[in-house]
Order: structure tokens, then sequence, then C-alpha cells
């Protein structure tokens, strides 16, 4: 059975069941700050199990695309060595939302996984697990199921503490979690591997194939085990594992999907096709990893996401260079995986050109520093000793761009230790010289443990407060003193603190005569504000009444700019597509700076369309509010919110009349009119696939547009145009003057060469029969060719052999007159010369150029010029 046909037969039976066929969600978990990437069939469905969200059914089956590579269950490592593991797998899943429990749950996976209609496996290569004090589902495999009693194992918190246990599942730290049953398969006695619980259970005879777990409790940050409002089933059966069973195979790597990835592998680094190469593996499997994980937005980066990105991407790479091949190969692999998977993920196909660039430009950034970086990771190892210096992993990962597990993974292929330590040293002193060049930066080591900051710089500019921590150098202190910088807590405050893209707030904290400067503000924790600057007169001490102001100028410049963005962003959004997503901001008096996916450039006429959009948002002059809300009503308002980002329960909704409605913290003006005009100013790559866009408003927008209005009037005095219309025909006009007169200039150069050349000819080396003449001359090389022509044709004696230098490098033309040409053959002449410096040449016996590099050689072949010629002439 092929793995396509088990996909669909899985969900056809759970149809059949009464349950509803819904997709896969994204591997970017939407509003899931906790999960990096979709890692189980259950993680859209988690708010249903919480009871926070409702669907319409309350059965579903879903074929799940998930990565677990990086956070709570990270198989990168291991992938390539093993028989199943992956970076990306599908899921098969079915779900109860407070239907049916654990019996249907148990009897359900029995009937697809054995009757003769559907998978009809052999039920005495099956058994089973249930958590230990389980006794109901242990009660259902025995009594219902029939399965006797050797064949269903009791495993125990076999990792170290209440819950900590294979048969207790959980999704992450937090969240939905419960006792579960698994179903495992026998692969026979023929594999090494024991059954579960057993010493040998990590052998790979009895493989789990299934695993029901029975969801009853949400483990909260403290690790409280709350009851979920109603017990529900979440199962996961692994498609790639199942298709194994099916197709008679021990290893994933066998089954009929991954054989032509294999094949693909093996095809594109010019190695022969095995199952015993774990290289091909590597890419085989990293191929569906990096190519779902860029179809659902992510693109390689320094961090998060796109950096496990980046890890996998660098991993495959390094692998094809170890099977010899040095060249970008990884994203031709992209094709075959369309054909394999495209139709169960048809995004696939649609990005298939998107998926293809971004891999090759990954690729190719990185084949650039593999080889220097494996250069240096041999010489570190050549001399023979059993651990790689935590100095060469750091240069490895900092200047060559080997992340640190790829670096493992060859330390692991070759035996050798890493020191970690060494890394982590120089890691941290990295830090450190990044904290030190600025200085003015939050250092989110600042211990503080006081009170929340009361932020109340949404509706004021000014606060009366009481300063409740101070520090200098990153350490608390009791008082700043005139000229020392330092950090400022508040209990209240007008300052924003840098998030969202915002940068923070500068301003005054001051009491009397006592001025504390901010030229930063940034969180030191999630609700406390640090303020950064200097004290520039008096002093300052913890416990002082201060006033806190912000300057108000650079505030209503963040804040137009800020809102303009939400503005652009729904612009970018309407005009290029609903592909657009944020990928970066920055926001500060001086412009808003917006990066976006958009795998090409944004077009002049793009660019006028979002600019005419957003100042006629700014024209409607509609009021700008803010509500805080549940996360449910936010959604249901249209919200626009970014993947991936931390949101808690409740967000501020900023809504800007019909125009655009978002997830933000920021300040913001009043009424969209208070943005001023809007403009564009600059667009360009930044990535593959992400486009950065840097706009302006207000009166920056106003002093750009007079810029611009001096640049063309200078222009049109510069030109002497009369008008601006006029100028681009004066700017054409004086374009093709200046073509002319080049072009006479040249003739003239030419004309002038030729009349000195006829001096040549008049001190000409006379050699009997023949004058010659040997000389470098000061002329472009296109014009030797008409001297020596001209020379040659005024004499029938003339035998010249022309030289120039330009631009470092040495012409050759040589002529010999008619009469001549049976003794000395011009091609010869100048071949002989041409080979004394370093050139090559030829041509008719009359006629000949060449040319030639090493300039220092060129007087000394010139002097051997006449021996050559009075020999020819003997
Ligand atoms: N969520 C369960 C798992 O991943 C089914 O094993």
């Amino acid at each position: 059975m092929k793995t396509a046909e088990l996909r669909q037969k899985f969900l056809k039976f759970f149809e059949s069941k009464g349950h509803q066929i819904v997709a896969s969600s994204s591997l970017v978990p939407h509003d899931d700050p906790t999960l990096l990437f979709t890692n189980a069939g259950m993680n859209q469905f988690k708010d249903v199990f919480l009871g926070f969200d409702k669907r319409p059914y309350n059965r579903a089956t879903t074929a799940q695309k998930c990565v677990r590579a990086g956070g709570k269950h990270n198989d990168l490592e291991n992938v390539g060595y093993t028989a199943r593991h992956h970076t990306f797998f599908e899921m098969m899943g079915n779900f109860s939302f407070g239907d049916y429990f654990k019996r249907d749950a148990i009897h359900f996976a029995w009937e697809f996984l054995t009757s003769p209609e559907w998978l009809n496996i052999p039920k005495e290569k099956l058994l089973a697990t249930v958590y230990a004090e389980d006794d109901e589902a242990y009660d259902i495999w025995q009594n219902e199921i029939g399965l006797p009693s050797e064949k269903i194992i009791r495993i125990g918190d076999n990792k170290g503490a209440k819950y900590a246990s294979d048969n207790f599942w959980q999704m992450g730290d937090t969240g939905p979690c419960g006792p579960c049953s698994e179903i495992f398969y026998d692969h026979g006695d023929h594999i090494w591997g024991g059954p579960p619980g057993s010493p040998e259970e990590d052998g790979d005879r009895f493989i789990e194939i299934w695993n029901c777990v029975f969801m009853q409790f949400n483990r909260d940050e403290q690790g409280n085990m709350n009851p979920l409002p109603k017990p529900s089933v979440d199962t996961g059966m692994g498609l790639e594992r199942m298709a194994a069973v099916m197709q008679h195979v021990n290893s994933n790597y066998e089954i009929d999907l991954f054989e032509n990835l294999l094949k693909a592998a093996a095809r594109e680094t010019g190695t022969p096709f095995s199952m015993e190469q774990p290289s091909l593996k590597v890419i085989a499997d990293h191929i569906r990893a990096c190519s779902f994980l860029i179809a659902d937005g992510v693109l390689p980066s320094n961090e998060g996401r796109g950096y496990v990105l980046r890890r996998i991407i660098r991993r495959a790479v390094r692998h094809g260079y170890k099977l010899g091949q040095k060249q970008a190969f990884f994203h031709k692999l992209v094709g075959d995986l369309v054909a394999e998977m495209g139709s169960a993920y048809p995004e696939l196909k649609e990005k298939q050109a998107q998926i293809t660039e971004a891999l090759k430009n990954e690729e190719t950034r990185f084949a650039q520093t593999l080889e220097t970086g494996m250069a240096l990771l041999e010489e570190a190892l050549a001399n023979g000793g059993k651990q790689l210096d935590g100095e060469v992993i750091f240069k490895l990962y900092d200047t060559y761009g080997f992340p640190y597990d790829l670096t493992a993974d060859i330390c692991r292929e070759r035996s050798i230790d890493m020191d970690e330590a060494g890394f982590e040293r120089e890691m941290a002193a990295q830090r450190a010289r990044a904290r030190a060049a600025q200085s003015f930066k939050a250092d989110a080591q600042l211990a503080y443990e006081g009170r929340d900051t009361e932020f109340r710089g949404y509706s004021e500019r000014q606060t009366e407060a009481t300063v409740l921590a101070l520090y200098k150098d990153g350490e608390a202190v009791n008082e700043l003193a005139e000229g020392e910088s330092g950090a400022v807590v508040i209990d209240t405050t007008p300052f924003y603190a840098e998030s969202g893209g915002q940068i923070g707030d500068v301003g005054y904290i001051f009491a009397g005569e006592n001025r504390f400067e901010v030229r930063d503000t940034q969180k030191i924790k999630a609700a406390v504000f640090g303020q950064f600057g200097v004290l520039v007169s008096g002093r300052l001490k913890v416990g002082d009444t201060v006033t806190a102001k912000i300057d108000n100028d650079i505030r209503n410049a963040n804040m137009r700019n800020h809102s303009a963005t939400h503005l652009m962003h729904k612009a970018l959004r309407d005009v290029l597509g609903s592909h657009v997503e944020q990928k970066g901001s920055l926001v500060t008096a001086e412009l808003t700076r917006f990066d976006i996916s958009h795998p090409q450039a944004v077009s002049a006429e793009e660019i006028a369309e979002v600019e005419r959009r957003v100042n006629a948002a700014i024209l409607a002059n509609v009021p700008v509010e803010a509500a805080v809300m549940s996360m449910d009503d936010a959604k249901a308002a249209g919200a626009m919110m970014l993947f991936g980002e931390k949101y808690g329960e409740e967000v501020r909704v900023l809504k800007m009349g019909d125009f655009s409605t978002e997830l933000c913290g920021g300040t913001h003006v009043a009424r969209t009119g208070d943005i001023g005009l809007f403009k564009i100013i600059s667009e360009g790559g930044i990535a593959a696939g992400v486009r950065r866009l840097e706009a302006i408003t207000g009166l920056n927008a106003l002093q750009w547009a007079q810029n611009q209005e001096r640049l063309i009037k200078d222009i049109i005095g510069e030109v002497k145009a009369q008008t601006e219309k006029d100028v681009l025909n004066k700017i054409q006009a004086q374009a093709a003057q200046a073509k002319v007169v080049e072009k006479e200039l040249a003739k003239a150069k030419g004309e002038l060469a030729v009349h000195a050349a006829a001096k040549l000819l008049d001190n000409a080396k006379d050699l009997g029969t023949a004058r010659l003449v040997v000389a470098q001359i000061d002329a472009e090389a296109a014009a030797l060719r008409d001297i020596v022509t001209d020379l040659t044709g005024k004499s029938d004696q003339a035998v010249v052999l022309l030289a120039a230098v330009n631009d470092g490098k040495v012409s050759l033309c040589s002529g010999v007159s008619k009469p001549l040409t049976t003794q000395v053959k011009a091609g010869d002449l100048v071949k002989f010369v041409a080979e004394q410096i370093g050139g090559k040449g030829g041509g008719r016996p009359d006629l000949a150029q060449a040319g030639g590099t090493e300039v220092g050689k060129l007087t000394e072949a010139l002097d051997g010029v006449e021996g050559w010629v009075s020999s020819k002439l003997a």
C-alpha cells in the first residue's frame, strides 16, 4: 500500500465514524508563543481542548504536517542515523472534543488496524502500553479487545517526576496533556530490540505506531494540573512508520515516498544510490522540512524559526559536500518533492518557485564559507586531538556560519568531543562586546525585584513619579551623581519602552535642578521599564519624587510613523496580495522601515498606488481607536496579527476607521490626519523573498519634497533649461552632444598619432632592403591598426611594430609592406613579441595584432625586434 493511499484510507475511515476531515494547519503555529513549530496533530485544536474555542464539530480527523527540530520535541541530530527519525513528518490523527473517550478511541484504532476491510494487520503482531495507573484502559484492552495480559504493558513515571512518563503525553511545558495508551508493531525477531519498558526497547523491532492520548488536564506555568472542561481524545499515527509496516520494510527510508527522494538526492550529489548512506537520508529528510517550512512563510534568518530553518539547510548542504557535491544542489530536489507530495499539499506546488529560490540563495551564501570553514576545521582536527577547541567552534559559528549542531554533527562522525565550555565562554565574551557597543541599550541583566511600571504614555506626556531603582554599570545603586550614565526605574511613566518595532521614548526625569536626560527606554523585565541615559546636572536618589517628561516632538514623529506603518501594511496587502506578511519593523522619529515577504521588487506603479491609498486614508482623517479585548474578540474583529508573536489573552486592538485593524501596543496619533503627508522613499531586497520599504511622514516628508524640489532647480540651473519639462530634453541633448564630441576627439587623436607616426618612418632604421619602425607610442589600442596601415601604405619597404599601453595592458600591431611579405610576415613578428610579454597573437602576413599583459617586459621585447627582422631578411 502506497503512502498516499494510506493517508486517504485513514481519513476515510474516521470520516465513516462521524469525524470531520480538517486540513493540516500551518507549520507556524498561529497565536501560540509556547510553540516553535507545529509538532503534533492536536496543536491546531489546543484551544478547543482547553474550552476557549468551539467548532461546529466535536470529532475531527487530520493529516498534519509536523516539524520536530527545536523546542520540546527535537529530533534533528538523530536524522540520518536511525530508521525513523525525521525533522518533518506527517501525523495522522483523530480527535474527540468532549465527545467519546477511552473506549471508542481504543476500539477505533483497533478496527482500523486489524479489520480486513481496512489495514488487515495480523492481531498477533500488535501490543499495547497503558499508563501504570490507568486500570480503565487496561481493562478495555484485556476484556473488550481481547489482548492477552503479556501484551499489555503498564508504564509508570519513568522520567523522574510525577507524570513524567512515556505514557503521559504533553505538547509542551504547558497546555493540554494526559495519560496515553500506545500501540506497538512487532517487526519480527530477525530485528534486534525488545518490547516497551524492557532494556532493549530502543531497538528497531518493536515500533510505536499509534498513540491515544486521553486529554484530561491543562498544565499551567506553575506545573499545576487543572482538569479540562471535558475529557477528550487526541491520537497520533506516524504516517511514515505505518507505511513501513504496510510495505513490509523496517526503515521509514525504505517506503515508496522516500525511495524517490533518496534517488533524487543521489542524482543531485552524483552518488550511487544506497540505503546505507546516512548523508542521502539526511538530504532526503531535510528537503521535506525546508520546503514545507518555506511554503508556510519561514525564511532562513539569524533568529527563531528562521534560524532553525537555516540550521537544517546548512546541515543538508554539508552532507552534500561530504558526498563530494560542492555546487548548489539542494534546491534541485524541490521538483522531486512536489512530484511526491504536491497533490496532498498544494501549497508546495504553488510556492515551488519561491521555495527553490530561497533554498538556492541560502545554499549559495553558505557555499562561499563552507569550504574555508571546513579547511579551518580540518586543520584544527589534524593534530589528532580528541577534543575540538571552543575558540574554533566559535570562529566557525561566528565567521563561517556553522551552526553549533553542524559542527557537533561533524565531530560526532569522527568521535571527537566538543569543548562546550570554551564555546560558551567565547559567546559570553561576544555578548559583552555587543553590550559595550550600545551603552544606552537595556541590559537585560539588571536585577530588579520591585513593582511593575505603570505606563501612562498612551494618554499622558508627563507624570509625577517616585524613583524605585537606579543602576550604574549594570549594578543597582542608591544614587546617581552628575556626569554618570545609568538607568532609572520609576513607578509611573510616560516613556514608551521599545517594543513592536517602535523605539523607546527620550526626554527628561527631573526634580528642580536635578536632571536626568533619558536617551532610550527599554523593558528590563516584561512589565518594568528602564529609562537609560545620563545625569546631566545635580543628583538623583532612590525614593526621590520626580517629574518624568518625554520629548514631545520626537514622540509625535514616532507616532506619525507608527500609525503610517499600519496603513502601509494594509495597503501593501491590498495592492500586492495577501501573501504579504510583516517580516520586520522599525519605527523611529525619522522613518518607518518595514520588511515584507514578497518574491520580487515592488514596482514604481505599485509603490505609487500604496502611497495613494495611504494618503487617502490620511485625508479621510478618521479617529484612531485602541481597545483592550480578548483574543477571540480581536479575531472576530478581523484584527491583523503576526504569526508567532507573543500575545497575551488580553490584546490591544488598534483600529483606524475601516482602513486598518491590527493588534498593537504602540503609541499612535489621535486621527489619521495627524500623520500628514506620507511618502515611500526607498524599496529594496534584503534577503530571498524579503523586501524592505522605508517611508516618511509629516514634516520629514515635506522636507524630503523640498529637497527634491531644490535638486531639480539646481539641475535646471546647471543644464540651463527654461522649465522643468525642458530639463530632460536638455540633458538628453547634452548627452548626445557629448557623444559627438567624444567621437570627434577620438578621430583627432588618431590623426595626431598618424602624423606622429609619419615622423617615425622618417626616423626608421635602415636595414638595407627594409626600413624598420619599432616604437611604443601613446595611442588608443584601436588607433594602432590605422597608423600601421598608414605607414605600410606610404612605403614599399616598411616593417612596422607598434605597441601601446592602456589600462595596464599592452596592445601590439605589426605591418609589413606587401613586397616584403615573402621574407617577413607581420603575423610572425607580432607573435614573436607577444610571446615575450605573456600574450598571443597573429594575423595576415601584411597586418597582424596581438596583446599582452606583462608591461614590464615590453622594452626588452621591442629591443629584440631588430635582430629578429634582420635574421629574416638575410
Ligand atoms: N499528540 C500525540 C502525539 O504526538 C498523539 O503523540
